[in-house]
């Protein structure tokens, strides 16, 4: 993805995600098809503290006071990533995902960071084609590892 150039006017604005916006965020990711919302890492606490964490990465996208977009975009001083990009069905094929995901690598670019990544479930045809369209690397060559840590986090499928 050019991260260089100015983006195409998309119909909504796109700001970085503070602690306040978290009722919107968490409302819109509810209504995504697919998506597994954790219980503890997605809870307000848990999203507090990766925004204080990471407190200029993660995007909204705002039209008429509504949120229609969110990217939570973090990094440990070496790499960062992405989780939960969204934009609201009806709002979607406008450049928005695009612009937010732009606006995050940008801020990463200004933390010193080199390397952005994210998981995309196989069977995510949209999210895959959105991310191959918009040139990032499909890495067919790595196997993704995790390990739990704490069984209480547990995820809910939308
Ligand atoms: C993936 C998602 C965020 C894309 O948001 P969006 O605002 O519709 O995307 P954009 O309008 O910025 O599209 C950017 C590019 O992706 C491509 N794209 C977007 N939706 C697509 C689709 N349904 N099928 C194929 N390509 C698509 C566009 O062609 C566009 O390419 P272009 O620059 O050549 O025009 C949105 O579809 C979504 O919220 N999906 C559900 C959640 C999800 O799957 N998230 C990704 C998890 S890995």
């Amino acid at each position: 993805m050019e991260t260089g150039k100015d983006q195409s006017i998309v119909p909504a604005a796109v700001r970085a995600m503070t602690e306040e916006d978290y009722d919107q965020v968490f409302h819109l990711w509810k209504t995504i098809k697919g998506f597994g919302i954790r219980s503890m890492d997605d809870s307000r606490e848990g999203i507090i503290r990766f925004l204080r964490r990471n407190p200029t990465t993660s995007m909204v996208a705002e039209s008429e006071g509504e949120l229609v977009g969110a990217v939570l975009c973090g990094h440990d001083g070496r790499r960062g990533c992405f989780y939960h990009v969204c934009v609201r069905e009806d709002f979607r094929q406008q450049g928005i995902g695009k612009a937010m995901a732009v606006s995050a690598m940008r801020a990463l670019q200004k933390e010193q960071i080199n390397k952005v990544c994210l998981i995309a479930f196989k069977k995510n045809e949209v999210g895959n084609s959105f991310w191959k369209s918009v040139g990032w690397t499909f890495r067919e060559d790595l196997n993704y590892y995790d390990f739990v840590l704490n069984d209480a986090n547990i995820t809910t499928f939308q």
